[in-house]
């Protein structure tokens, strides 16, 4: 069984996948702000966030597989995700767990009106039952969710990636999955995040696999 290849959940990860080709708009729209931004010694992302409301920025279909693959090898049950956007990673992670037999993607999103598309994509996906798409800031949100956890997936923004990870990892099963993106368009954000996940070889074996623009893998052993 594959549920990727159910022909609804296909049909919304087509559609949304073109649809995510139009952040090319958004980064121009931001440009202006991201140069002038620079010369007041602000990050790129800091200039850009109020334009990213309406990017999706999400992974690429390669990256969507291959966590479906991880969460399918795992038999993950119950996946927790930071930074749903417009609902395509989720979709791919909750495709993975109604096929290990059931479960649960529980999901966060600050931006209002990405809160409600992905709901929407969701229920057009047929896995509104999967998903629970938590409101708010992860930091806050994520705080009483219940593990144990199989598979977290960090794609907020990534100066958030380690207090999430740190939030989570009492609840984290053992042979428990993480993958953090952006790693190389990210290097200096992200260097905290990637020096803890390898500083403690007998807790974490972790490596950088060359999907998108660099995801960080992880193993609880
Ligand atoms: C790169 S996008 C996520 C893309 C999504 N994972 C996908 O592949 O379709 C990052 C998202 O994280 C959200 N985000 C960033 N920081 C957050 C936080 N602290 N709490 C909740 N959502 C957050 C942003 O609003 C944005 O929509």
């Amino acid at each position: 069984m594959n549920s990727l290849t159910d022909p609804a959940i296909a049909a919304v990860l087509d559609s949304l996948h073109r649809k995510a080709r139009g952040d090319t708009f958004v980064f121009l729209r931001a440009l202006p702000a991201v140069v002038w931004g620079a010369f007041q010694g602000r990050s790129v992302v800091e200039s850009a966030k109020p334009y990213l409301k309406d990017a999706y920025i999400p992974i690429d279909r390669a990256q969507g597989q291959a966590l479906y693959q991880f969460a399918r090898a795992r038999g993950a049950r119950r996946v927790v995700e930071f930074g749903a956007s417009f609902g395509i990673s989720t979709i791919y992670l909750a495709a993975a767990v109604r096929d290990n037999g059931g479960g649960s993607v529980v999901t966060t999103e600050m931006e209002p009106k990405k809160i409600i598309r992905a709901r929407e994509n969701y229920a057009r996906a047929g896995l509104q039952r999967e998903i629970e798409l938590l409101e708010g800031d992860a930091l806050e949100t994520l705080r009483s969710v219940d593990g144990p956890i199989d598979l977290v997936f960090l794609d907020g923004w990534k100066d958030a990636c380690l207090p999430v990870l740190q939030l989570l990892e009492t609840k984290l099963s053992a042979g428990a999955c993480i993958f953090c993106d952006d790693i190389k368009g990210f290097r200096k954000t992200l260097k905290p995040y990637v020096d803890h996940v390898r500083a403690n070889p007998a807790r974490y074996a972790s490596v950088e696999l060359p999907l998108g623009d660099g995801l960080e893998f992880s193993v609880v052993l």
